[in-house]
Parts: structure tokens; sequence; C-alpha cells
């Protein structure tokens, strides 16, 4: 058996890992949740599913993220082969604003930078900490980030997309953590992945590019990459590409930041 862990696993990309890993009966899958309010879906399929455990937690708080691992523990005699820090999304409400627009604004800018940082960065550091331990008794030792092309340099120059400024910092940085502990972990066969999920059809991706006009200005930003881009590509085909990665990742591409596509093709 196969133990996974994935955050956000309610919706959008986290439960398209969850739904594909787990129809494959050698795997175990937990499913971390922040709440059930969400999560109908999930527990719909883990009803049918025996290989699919829920773990409502809390990846901004160490210790509720030590009583989930325990949980995890628990059922796999304190192992988990592969985690996917998959949770995460830009916030708050000034995320559409480039880097001028907060001049002479210094609150509304550290909130943005901050709030980026506590939900898209810290937490995923204390979910890599509460699950190490578990990881370093797993048989595959790897650890996945979902990141984003908007952490991209390259991206963001040729595209020209000025807004997202504090998620597109968190993600950047978040790379950074990932290959640090690539690095620091290989001499024990751990290794990590960054991977930009793509477009993806999500409630995410319909917040921010859903408008017709606003979607239209992306579509225009994305076509200076790739002029053959029409929108965003279904969950299960992020999804697949992605666990394709993890699961070919080799210790010389350990610490790396890819696309789903294992190279740099964005979409
Ligand atoms: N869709 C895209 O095109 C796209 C592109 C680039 C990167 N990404 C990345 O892909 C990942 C998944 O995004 P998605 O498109 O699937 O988004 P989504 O449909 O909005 O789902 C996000 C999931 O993450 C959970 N989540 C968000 N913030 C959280 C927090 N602070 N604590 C705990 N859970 C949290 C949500 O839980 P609730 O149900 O409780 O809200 C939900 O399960 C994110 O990291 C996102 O940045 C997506």
């Amino acid at each position: 058996m196969v133990s996974w862990a994935v955050t956000g696993a309610t919706r959008g990309i986290g439960f398209g890992f969850v739904d594909n890993l787990s129809s494959d009966s050698n795997n175990q899958v937990f499913a971390l949740i922040r709440s059930r309010s969400s999560a109908g879906p999930l527990e719909e399929l883990a009803a049918k599913r025996g290989n699919i455990h829920i773990v409502v937690t809390d990846i901004a708080d160490p210790k509720k993220l030590e009583e989930a691992a325990a949980e995890v523990s628990k059922v796999t005699a304190g192992a988990l082969d592969v985690l996917i820090l998959n949770a995460g999304s830009a916030v708050p409400e000034t995320s559409g604003l480039p880097p001028t627009a907060f001049h002479g604004k210094k609150e509304a800018l550290e909130n943005e930078v901050n709030e980026n940082i506590k939900n898209n960065l810290f937490s995923n550091i204390f979910v890599i900490e509460a699950f190490l331990e578990l990881i370093r008794k797993g048989t595959e030792k790897k650890i996945a980030f979902v990141s984003s092309s908007s952490g991209d340099v390259e991206f963001t120059r040729i595209t020209g997309i000025s807004a997202v400024l504090g998620y597109s910092i968190a993600k950047a940085g978040m790379n950074m953590v990932m290959t640090k502990y690539a690095v620091e972990l290989a001499n024990e066969g751990i290794r990590t992945l960054s991977m930009s999920p793509g477009w993806v059809a999500t409630d995410a991706a319909e917040a921010v590019t859903g408008d017709p006009e606003i979607r239209k200005f992306f579509l225009n930003a994305f076509h200076k990459l790739d002029p053959t881009v029409t929108g965003p590509i279904p969950v299960e085909t992020s999804v697949a590409a992605q666990l394709k990665l993890v699961k070919n990742l080799t210790a010389e591409d350990s610490g790396k930041f890819v696309t789903h596509n294992g190279n740099s093709e964005w979409f």
C-alpha cells in the first residue's frame, strides 16, 4: 500500500488528487480538510471508497497539525509515503492590484503580502514539519507542492501580469522553501517537487478568470507564451499530469519547480 496525504482536499485540484489516487485500491489516501462545510462530494466519495480517510485540521495551527499527523500515524503505523501540499488561494481583496497601487498604503501592502505568506507559505511549512517524521518512515519519501505560474519570474516577465502580488511572492518563496528541504533532506532519501498545475477549471480559476472581460485580458497575456491556449484544462488532466511527475520524481530532479508538463510549457 502507498499512503498519500493531500491538503485542501474538498474541492478543485485537491479533490481531484483524492479521486484519482483512491480509484486504485493499492493507495491509502488521507484527505486533509479545514471544514466539512464544503466536503459533501468528498464525503460521498469516501463513503464509496474505503481507502479514503478524511482528517479535519487547520494548516495554520502546528498543534492541530500534530494531532492530524498522529491520526494518520495510527492508521499507517507511523509512516507516510507522499505528502501533497495543495491547499492555497490568493488573498485578500487587494490581490487584483499591481505594486504601484500600494504606494502610500503601507498597511494594505503589509496585509497583501503577510496574508498570502501566512496562507500559502507558513501553513505549508507547518504541514511539512508535522508530517516529516512520518515521511522519514515512509517508502516513497516524497513531498510535492502545488505552486503556480504566478510564482515564476519568466512567466510574469513574458505575460506582463502585474497583479496578485502577495500570492506570487508566497508561491515563489514556497518554491525556494521546497528546494531548501530538498537539499537538506537529500541524504535521507527524501525528495521534493514544486509543480505549476496549469490553468485548471476550478472554483479558484472561475473566481479569477470567470468574468468574460477579465478572461479576455488573461487570454491575451497567456497568448504571449502560447498562442494556442483557449481556456483552463480539466482538473483530471492536471492531476494525472502532476501525479506522473510525482511518481517519476528522481533524486536528480528533487527541489525543482516545473510545470504540470514537467518542463517549461505552462499550458
Ligand atoms: N486552478 C488553477 O488554475 C490554479 C493555478 C495555479 C495554481 N493553483 C493552485 O492549486 C491549488 C488548488 O487550487 P484550486 O484551483 O483547486 O482551488 P479551489 O478549487 O478554490 O480549492 C482550494 C482548496 O484549498 C482549500 N484551502 C484554501 N485555502 C485554505 C486554507 N487557508 N486552509 C485550508 N484549506 C484551504 C479549500 O478548502 P475549502 O473548501 O475549505 O475552502 C479547497 O479545498 C492552490 O494552491 C492554488 O494556488 C491553481
